[in-house]
């Protein structure tokens, strides 16, 4: 079986969708990779090193997987082979015009996104690893942008408190946004609607943001709040928001715009000289004020908004998604031939999740409705 990997071509977008060890762990499987020269150049892997662990330099689009990281362009959708299979974030739930041009090009496509999140699949949830790379940055960025340190300092020139870091949205980022701010030395909290992340928050040494209101929805994920619930929530943040010095938000429902938590009002309510950091920006931004890819300042607040941060740390980003692609490849394999050929199981339930369009259909009902919803 033949494994393409395509240089991302999305401006900005750095990572790869494997690195060289993980090509060394698939060829001593049998498979045959092939990378297209360059890819690896914004991660800083050159191609000699591909060629050393295994791979073979040359066009990745005629094999027979292609992995990528970005959803492809139209003109890469067109370079796919006739019955290819194509692995990558996919954009299921709101890039209805390439889920189109993929079930139109009879593709067989597979969304790291749709991925269940179940214990089985955890070593291949892409959304889990890239989060983590954002949380991390996002903590970073707050500090960089903050006129404020986040520890206490005791110097000679005297007593400096440590900042107080709140994050809103508790998922894989959130987790790692607390913990990086709190390894810094910052004081954290964090919310979210879902009541089971209070007991995350505490093991972190975080502080728990009890705003009463409850909003678990389904898979474990969030359900969008009531108008009347957001209004509630709106004005308890407001309030509560005023005594931070870096707000993180990172709260999304999948298939939604993000979900409005920080107003105006919430930004003119805090001391000059804070900073939010808003993850939500490619979906709308989770502050009435941000402005999606920009730093701006808006009543002396820095709001700051970065997209694909994944892609600012294109080695571990690359190198924790190539695990994650590793072990989807190798959950289609039958390794009872030698070399292993491709065997899909659609009756397995992560390799049924994880397919959005096969034999000309949209097999995934969301992706589906989707592209409905825009036709
Ligand atoms: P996400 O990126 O979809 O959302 C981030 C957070 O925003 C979520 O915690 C969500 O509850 C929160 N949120 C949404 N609307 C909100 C609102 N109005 N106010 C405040 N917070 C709001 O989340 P992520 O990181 O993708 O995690 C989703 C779920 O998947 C979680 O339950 C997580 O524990 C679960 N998960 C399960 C894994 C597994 O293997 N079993 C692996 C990773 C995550």
């Amino acid at each position: 079986m033949r494994l393409g990997v395509p240089k991302e071509t999305v401006p900005g977008e750095r990572r790869v969708a494997l690195v060289p060890e993980v090509v060394k762990k698939l060829t001593a499987k049998g498979l045959e990779i092939v990378v297209e020269p360059g890819a690896g150049a914004q991660a800083l892997i050159p191609d000699a090193l591909y060629a050393d662990a295994g791979a073979s330099l040359g066009d990745p689009w005629s094999a027979d997987v292609v992995v990528k990281v970005a959803p492809p362009s139209p003109e890469e959708v067109d370079r796919l082979g006739a019955g290819s299979i194509l692995v990558g974030f996919l954009a299921p739930l709101s890039d209805a015009a390439g889920i189109a041009r993929l079930r139109d090009k009879r593709t067989t496509a597979f969304a790291m996104e749709a991925i269940p999140r179940i214990s089985r699949a955890q070593a291949m949830d892409a959304l889990s690893s890239q989060s983590n790379v954002s949380g991390y940055k996002a903590a970073l960025l707050g500090a960089q942008h903050s006129t404020r340190f986040y520890p206490m300092l005791m110097t000679a020139a005297g007593t400096i408190k440590p900042a107080r870091v709140l994050v809103l949205g508790i998922g894989v980022a959130g987790l790692q946004a607390l913990a990086t701010a709190r390894r810094l030395g910052a004081q954290t909290t964090g919310y979210d609607v879902r009541p089971e992340t209070a007991e995350q928050v505490e093991s972190l040494g975080s502080q728990w943001l009890d705003l009463g209101i409850e909003a678990a929805g389904e898979g474990g994920y969030a359900r969008e709040l009531t108008e009347e619930e957001r209004a509630q929530q709106q004005q308890a943040l407001t309030d509560a928001i005023k005594s931070f010095d870096v707000v993180i938000t990172t709260a999304l429902v999948p298939g939604r715009p993000a979900p409005r938590l920080v107003t105006a009002e919430a930004v003119e309510g805090m001391k000059p000289g804070s900073v939010i950091v808003d993850l939500a920006g490619e979906t709308g931004g989770n502050c009435e004020l941000t402005e999606p890819g920009q730093v701006v300042v808006k009543h002396d607040v820095t709001i700051v908004s970065p997209l694909n941060l994944p892609a600012d740390m294109p080695e571990h980003a690359s190198q924790l998604y190539a695990r994650n692609v590793q072990s989807l490849v190798e959950l289609m394999l039958d390794t009872e031939t030698d070399p292993p050929t491709l065997a899909l199981d659609f009756e397995d339930e992560i390799i049924a999740g994880a397919c959005v369009t096969r034999d000309g259909e949209i097999v995934h009902e969301r992706a589906r409705q989707t592209v409905e919803a825009a036709a």
